[in-house]
């Protein structure tokens, strides 16, 4: 069975931030356990290039919208290929390919008999480029997310009956299994309850979009168009964009990550076009939190932005990935804190993990000849690191299986917690000088080092830089299709060659702000 992930496809209007980095490294994480697990894995990310809000940005640029997409969709795949994103299709919508998609799409669900015209009237976000409903301020409007003024719109547009679906979506988000975090659930629950409203599907004042067929004039709405961005992805494997042919290429997706700006469109809006549309819905839709900097929403405006290049270039994939994935739990809203930032990274990478295999190895080599010492004891699975090592690797899967990044990288470096506490409890730099007690010593250091072996390994979805530099100071293949087998504890041979140590993670100094 393919698993198929997805990040949202992001808006070109300006450079990637942090937000846009935070959710694709989550799902690079996901990809890359699902790879390491099951094998066949459809990651899908791109960007959405139509609509108003991109229109008036190359506007303001005095270039052509065409022109400006093609600037910041290579920024963003650019930017992915630095932050080692492993994904296996990057779609923009501007793509050919693409409209031929849509157009099949729109005949499918026309033919179901959901288009019909009407007029829409009501205050729009060109920033999150949708309607709002009753805004609390009538006198002059804003969008709450943007802070920007709303606009007055009345116009002929044609419409999704998205109303005749109601009782569908509710069963749908009804279900536990849907909708995940659980914490999401309720809100959208709420939403499908006050009763789904059909909703225009096309704009006659926007140029920069692709033609409805049958409607002169008539753009697609750009949530319609995007959404089916994933499907032109999941097509775009050397064969044509036929509709039919989707459930061989990875559809239904497993899982739609995205933030929770914009799960009503993915968990009401999407599911309902695609029963229009015959076409199999998507198992899950996961929503995660923001993102804010020292308290603060990050903005123009103050002056907040974290740029994802600059951060990159200066603390490196591995630190900026560390702190995300272990310090935010996946769903909830979380705070980037500079200082907390190098103290973890400091902290949990570089001194917990890094200096743990720094010393034993250092050890081993000069007392076990360069070499693995011998296991005797601690070749078994009864001992006691041995013990927590497959505690880690249960935790570890479970949680990776449910999202729960934070708890997979707890329990990683807990398992490197508890090898420095054997190292530090059974002293070998003491013991090594008492005659007889050689083999108890290449015991406990051959439990550590397989204790890091396997932290590791277990690293390999989350910090795949580390992970292969780890692995390479032991010796070891970086993770790849065996991986599962190899985690299971004993990996290490005897008398294999240790190679010469080499600090396998920097420390963060930042003298300056990032
Ligand atoms: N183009 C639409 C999505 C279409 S999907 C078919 C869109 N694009 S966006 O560029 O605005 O990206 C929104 C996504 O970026 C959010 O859902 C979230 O994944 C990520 N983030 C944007 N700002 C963020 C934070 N401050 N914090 C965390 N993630 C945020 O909406």
């Amino acid at each position: 069975m393919t698993y198929t992930l997805t990040t949202p496809l992001y808006y070109v209007n300006d450079r990637p931030h942090l937000g846009s980095t935070y959710t694709t490294i989550a799902c690079d994480a996901l990809a890359r356990y699902q790879r390491l697990n099951n094998g066949s894995v459809v990651f899908v990310t791109g960007v959405d290039e139509h609509g108003q809000k991109i229109q008036r940005t190359a506007e303001q640029k005095q270039i052509s919208p065409q022109e400006h997409c093609d600037s910041i969709s290579s920024t963003y795949r650019d930017l992915w290929k630095s932050w080692g994103i492993s994904d296996d299709r990057f779609v923009r919508t501007t793509d050919p390919r693409h409209l031929q998609l849509v157009q099949q799409f729109y005949e499918r669900v026309k033919a179901s008999g959901d288009i019909v015209s009407g007029r829409q009237t009501g205050w729009y976000c060109v920033g999150c480029e949708e309607y709002k409903d009753d805004p609390a301020d009538a006198e002059s409007p804003t969008c709450s997310i943007h802070q920007k003024p709303l606009e007055w719109r009345d116009e002929e547009n044609l419409f999704f009956r998205l109303s005749r679906y109601q009782a569908e979506i509710e069963a749908l988000v009804a279900q536990d299994d849907f909708i995940a975090p659980a914490s999401r659930r309720q809100e959208v629950r709420n939403f499908v309850a006050q009763g789904l409203r059909d909703f225009s599907i096309s704009r006659v004042n926007v140029s920069w979009g692709l033609p409805v067929p049958d409607h002169p004039g008539h753009t697609f709405y750009v949530w319609f168009d995007a959404l089916l961005g994933y499907l032109t992805a999941l097509l775009d494997d050397g064969g044509s964009t036929d509709l039919d042919r989707l459930d061989q290429c990875g559809w239904p997706a497993s899982v739609h990550v995205i933030g929770k700006d914009i799960l009503r469109f993915h968990a009401v809006f999407w599911p309902a076009m695609l029963l229009s549309a015959g076409l199999p819905l998507p198992k899950k839709v996961f929503g995660h939190g923001f993102l804010t900097r020292e308290g603060q929403k990050m903005g123009k405006s103050l002056g907040n932005v974290l740029d994802p290049e600059i951060l990159l270039e200066r603390c490196g994939t591995d630190a900026v990935r560390w702190y995300l994935l272990r310090d935010i739990q996946f769903g909830d809203d979380g705070d980037f804190q500079q200082q907390r930032f190098i103290d973890l990274v400091n902290n949990d990478l570089a001194n917990t993990i890094g200096n743990l295999l720094n010393r034993t190895s250092s050890m081993a080599r000069k007392w076990f000849d360069d070499a693995v010492p011998s296991a005797g004891a601690a070749a078994s699975p009864d001992f006691p690191l041995a013990q927590r090592a497959s505690q880690a690797t249960t935790t570890v899967s479970d949680a990776m299986e449910t999202l729960s990044f934070k708890t997979a990288s707890e329990a990683i470096l807990q398992l490197a917690i508890a090898a420095n506490g054997h190292l530090n409890d059974t002293a070998p730099w003491s013991r090594m000088k008492q005659p007889g007690e050689e083999a108890a010593v290449a015991e406990d250091l051959y439990a550590v080092l397989e204790a890091t072996r396997l932290v590791g390994l277990l690293l390999a979805p989350l910090l795949p830089d580390l992970s292969a530099r780890i692995l390479e100071q032991l010796g070891q293949p970086p993770a790849g299709p065996d991986w599962r087998d190899r985690l299971v504890w004993g990996g290490l041979t005897s008398g294999s060659e240790l190679p010469k140590p080499s600090p396998v993670m920097q420390r963060l100094e930042l003298d300056e702000p990032l």
